[in-house]
């Protein structure tokens, strides 16, 4: 059967400091956790078995997803000691590994055509197939070389100056036959991009690159988070339905409040006279004193925005207090917790 895993086990320091309380699956997109959106994408190939791979108590993620059942799924954990490496741990997994694997860089946010990218596989017999998309820095990405049948050339992971050979890069959506499992090297840690890759190439595997399209992301850093949850808000990103945690938006029925189309308010939340939301993502029982204006931001549950402040571009983590009269210019990312005294300017 074939099974899905999901490498979510790096250390997610750029995204400090959101990720501090948050494990990376479970960032909040409108008010959804990151998580679901992969798995939901997987699901459309009728792909019901997960294996998530993490370096970090499941605790906080478990709470949400325990096994999957919710969600029409069956859920593994996979917690490393230290981190394995991204084939290291698919290495880590073998034992249930049975058959072709799909394998998700935990970071990804994109839409992809999985079956027909399954039916290349197969009807192209590779032993891996990469996902690759097109993108205008490729030096921050692996890069992938391909030849005329749409064979891997060469990788080239975060390539200079003339190394920059494509614009073509690694996805970081694979597809994986079982066998790979055997040649991963028995090092303490092992990378897909650096070292197992390569070495399949220098093997003459037949290593496929599949065009996935132009809807991709990564949420690697605060700016490329919010920058998701703007997309989403913008319908470029499809939020997941799934009846157990619904994508909804619970609009305030006081009329001198003001929250524009785009925007998403969670659940119980309080919001005042004269309060004006443009373009952002309110989470659950947050509470906004009047005439408040908050735009282009992201807020997560349990914020209080007091009186007259003005949040712009912005993202607060879970409990943030935001005092009265207050100025958030673009670019603030707060830590769970925070507390921005009346009248501060930052
Ligand atoms: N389980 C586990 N163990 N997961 C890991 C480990 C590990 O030791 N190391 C990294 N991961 C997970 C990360 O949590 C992340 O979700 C994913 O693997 C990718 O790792 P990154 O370290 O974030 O790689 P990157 O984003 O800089 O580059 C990778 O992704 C690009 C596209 O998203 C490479 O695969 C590039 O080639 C690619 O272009």
């Amino acid at each position: 059967m074939i099974k899905a895993l999901i490498l979510a086990g790096g250390s997610g320091n750029e995204l400090r400091p959101l990720s501090i309380h948050t494990p990376k699956p479970m960032l909040p997109v409108g008010n959804l956790p990151l998580l679901l959106y992969q798995i939901e994408r997987i699901k459309k190939a009728a792909i019901t078995e997960f294996i998530l791979s993490i370096s970090y108590p499941p605790r906080t993620i478990h709470s949400v997803m325990q096994e999957g059942d919710l969600f029409g799924i069956l859920l593994r954990y996979h917690v490393e000691r230290s981190p394995l490496g991204t084939a290291g741990a698919f290495r880590r997994a073998k034992n249930l590994i049975d058959d072709t694997t799909v394998i998700l860089n935990g970071d990804v946010l994109a839409e992809f055509p999985l079956q027909k990218m399954l039916e290349a596989h197969q009807s192209r017999g590779a032993m891996v197939t990469i996902g690759t998309c097109r993108v205008s820095n490729p030096q921050a990405y692996g890069t992938v070389e391909i030849n005329q049948q749409g064979l891997v050339k060469r990788f080239s992971e975060r390539p200079r100056g003339s190394k920059v050979k494509t614009n073509r890069i690694n996805a970081g959506v694979y597809i994986v036959e079982r066998q790979v499992l055997q040649m991963i090297p028995r090092q303490e840690t092992c990378f897909f991009e650096t070292d197992l890759f390569p070495q399949l190439l220098q093997a003459g595997q037949p290593v496929l690159a599949y065009d996935i399209g132009q809807n991709w992301r990564e949420i690697t850093r605060p700016a490329s988070y919010l920058q998701s949850n703007m997309d989403l808000l913008d319908s470029r990103i499809t939020p997941p339905s799934f009846p157990a945690y619904p994508h909804k938006h619970h609009p305030p029925s006081h009329p001198q409040v003001s929250v524009d189309d785009s925007s998403l308010v969670g659940e119980n939340c309080v919001i005042k006279p004269g309060v004006r939301i443009v373009h952002s993502v309110i989470g659950a029982n947050c509470r906004i004193e009047e005439d408040a204006f908050i735009r282009n931001s992201v807020l997560w549950p349990g914020c209080r925005v007091q009186e007259s402040s003005v949040i712009s571009g912005s993202v607060l983590g879970k409990g943030c207090q935001i005092g009265e009269g207050a100025y958030l210019r673009s670019g603030n990312i707060l830590g769970d917790k925070s507390l921005i005294t009346d009248f501060s300017r930052v």
